[in-house]
């Protein structure tokens, strides 16, 4: 419970490669989520190493189209900046774990509302075990951050995946080199309506 208040984003990392088996653990606390109809619809490809760099030269090839090629997410394009950050960070991580949603597909794809429904209860049920897996790893000493900045790079690193499975997010992991203070949140005033 603890682990609710104090875990952070963590965006420097040492260098040491936490043990497979606190991977592991992570990965078993992610599984423990609920999800909509127990259909568990999380997949996780776990990169360290070579694997990584390879990787994440498919996410430069990707985030550098949408800068200077044809971008498919130009609406969004100032958010490039921050992309480009946090695949700095991503090299930085001894560990990386892509995640990935089996029975979705591509999000640039149309999709009628059934479908789309039967996405939103998947990506509420992989955001509660990506919860459960930073709350893990912060109760295991480890730093973590939840990355979304992989939509920008989606064809390149889908391909390189060789996946029709939908990339939802990835979660970088290692011992933390920082220990950041709480950013600001909304108090729950602000945010809750009682009716009675
Ligand atoms: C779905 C999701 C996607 C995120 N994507 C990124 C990202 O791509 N890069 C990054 O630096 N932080 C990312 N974050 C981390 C948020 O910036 C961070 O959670 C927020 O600022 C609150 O800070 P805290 O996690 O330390 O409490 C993401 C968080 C969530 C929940």
């Amino acid at each position: 419970m603890d682990s609710i208040y104090d875990r952070r984003s963590i965006r420097k990392y040492l260098p040491q490669m936490p043990e497979k088996a606190l991977i592991d653990e992570i990965i078993r606390a992610g599984i423990a989520a609920p999800s909509a109809k127990n259909r568990q619809p999380w997949r996780f490809v776990v990169f360290t190493e070579q694997a990584k760099t390879e990787l994440l030269r498919e996410m430069e090839k990707g985030l550098r189209r949408e800068l200077e090629g044809e971008a498919l997410l130009p609406e969004v394009r100032g958010g490039l900046a921050d992309a480009f950050h946090t695949m700095q960070i991503m090299h930085k991580a001894p560990v990386l774990i892509l995640v990935l949603n089996p029975d979705a597909g591509s999000p640039f794809d149309a999709q009628n509302p059934t479908a789309r429904f039967a996405e939103i209860a998947d990506t509420l049920s992989i955001g509660a075990a990506v919860e459960n897996m930073l709350l893990k790893a912060a109760a295991l000493g480890l730093g973590s951050l939840w990355i979304a900045n992989t939509c920008f790079a989606y064809p390149e690193l889908t391909a390189y995946l060789r996946t029709d499975a939908q990339l939802v997010c990835a979660v970088s992991l290692g011992y933390p080199d920082e220990a950041p203070a709480a950013r600001p949140r909304k108090s729950p005033g602000d945010v809750t309506e009682y009716r009675s």
